[in-house]
């Protein structure tokens, strides 16, 4: 028996899956730009949070980072970019998500992602975490490294979008003009 996603709906079954894509950001990267598609074709609604990470120090604001993320996938139907300065749990909550999606590139992601999911489940265990292997081009690639080969005068156009390029080495202008 064909069961289709409308059937479901007329029964009044399906309840609206609201994803959130959370993440530093800074800046957005083809990598994410993947893992944020590729959950759009999933979920009924992605919500990309750009969030602080405690543990790193940005080079962008969270408003900067936003704006990139807006001019990259905000033309997406089912995607919508907010900022957000707290847990991510409770930024989950407050827009009725239900999942987490995050990307794994390699094992060596998978202790901190699996402990980060481990500790929103205990802070609200409605919310699930899903995790999305990247695709193998962008398997090395993160906002870190690329700002490295930034600074250090490699180029960065394989990893990032071009208006996401020239914001990372107007930074990196910026920064040399201020030692
Ligand atoms: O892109 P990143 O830096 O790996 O993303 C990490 C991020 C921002 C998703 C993570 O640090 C986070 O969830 N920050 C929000 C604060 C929070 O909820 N911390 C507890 C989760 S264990």
């Amino acid at each position: 028996m064909k069961i289709s996603r409308e059937c479901f709906a007329s029964k009044g079954c399906v309840k609206m899956k609201t994803a959130i894509c959370p993440g530093s950001f800074d800046p957005v990267t083809y990598g994410h730009i993947d893992i944020i598609k590729r959950a759009a074709g999933i979920f009924d609604k992605v919500i990309v949070g750009v969030l602080v990470n405690v543990e790193k120090k940005p080079w962008f604001t969270i408003e900067e980072r936003t704006d990139l993320l807006k001019k990259t996938v905000g033309d997406i139907p089912n995607v919508e970019i907010v900022g957000f300065d707290g847990l991510l749990v409770d930024f989950a909550a407050k827009h009725n998500a239900n999942v987490i999606v995050k990307g794994l590139r390699a094992v060596s992601d998978f202790e901190y992602e699996f402990q980060m999911a481990l500790t929103n489940n205990k802070l609200n265990n409605k919310i699930e975490t899903v995790f999305l292997t990247t695709s193998s081009e962008h398997m090395y690639l993160s906002s870190s490294i690329v700002k490295q080969v930034g600074l250090l005068g490699g180029d960065i156009s394989p990893f990032v979008p071009e208006f996401v390029h020239d914001e990372i080495l107007l930074r990196i202008r910026q920064r040399s003009s201020l030692k």
